[in-house]
């Protein structure tokens, strides 16, 4: 499928597997550069050239857990100094955590909420002031069908998604 966005420069977060993976595929196809952003560095790092080399496009891996506070900031920086902008913003990055109020562990809330709400947050603010210069910019947050009919035994994953 043409997008008509080739030689757009795309962050995706999550981009090592699943649907960051397909989402990155599809851009590469339509000639988008990339910044692909995951934990575990050799997987991305395979992601990135197995893109990169299959559709000749520009494929930057960063990696970095954008549940931490100043990452956001550092990728974005990090695709600025090599592309010069972000048109494209994908926060995906994320997994399913079951569990209500009472199941679910301190940790697992504060994991979800800073992969999910704080992340998103911080990936807007960082690159919304440019996209606002230019007066183009796209950002797509994936969250989850929790988001519209949130699920109690899914509170800690669903809870972040529905201001999304
Ligand atoms: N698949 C579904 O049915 C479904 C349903 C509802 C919502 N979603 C949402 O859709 C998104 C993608 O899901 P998926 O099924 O494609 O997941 P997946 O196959 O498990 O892939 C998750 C990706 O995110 C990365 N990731 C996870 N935590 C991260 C963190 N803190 N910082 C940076 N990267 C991180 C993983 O790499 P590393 O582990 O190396 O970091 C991986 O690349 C998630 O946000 C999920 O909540 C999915």
């Amino acid at each position: 499928m043409d997008l008509g966005i080739a030689a757009k420069t795309a962050i995706v977060t999550g981009a090592s597997a699943g649907i960051g993976r397909a989402i990155a595929t599809e851009f590469a196809q339509n000639g988008v550069n990339l910044v692909l952003v995951a934990r575990d560095a050799d997987r991305l790092s395979v992601t990135a050239k197995e893109i990169g080399y299959r559709f000749g496009v520009e494929v930057l891996p960063f990696a970095a857990d954008v549940g931490n506070l100043g990452e956001p900031d550092r990728v974005v920086a990090s695709a600025m100094e090599r592309f010069g902008r972000v048109d494209i913003m994908v926060n995906n990055a994320g997994r399913a955590c079951a569990g209500g109020i009472m199941a679910a562990s301190e940790a697992e809330w504060e994991e979800m909420t800073a992969t999910k709400l704080s992340a998103m947050r911080r990936f807007c603010r960082a690159v919304i002031p440019e996209m606002r210069q230019r007066h183009w910019g796209r950002i797509v947050n994936v969250s989850s069908i929790g988001g519209i009919y949130p699920n109690y035994r899914l509170m800690v994953s669903h809870a972040p998604s529905l201001e999304l």
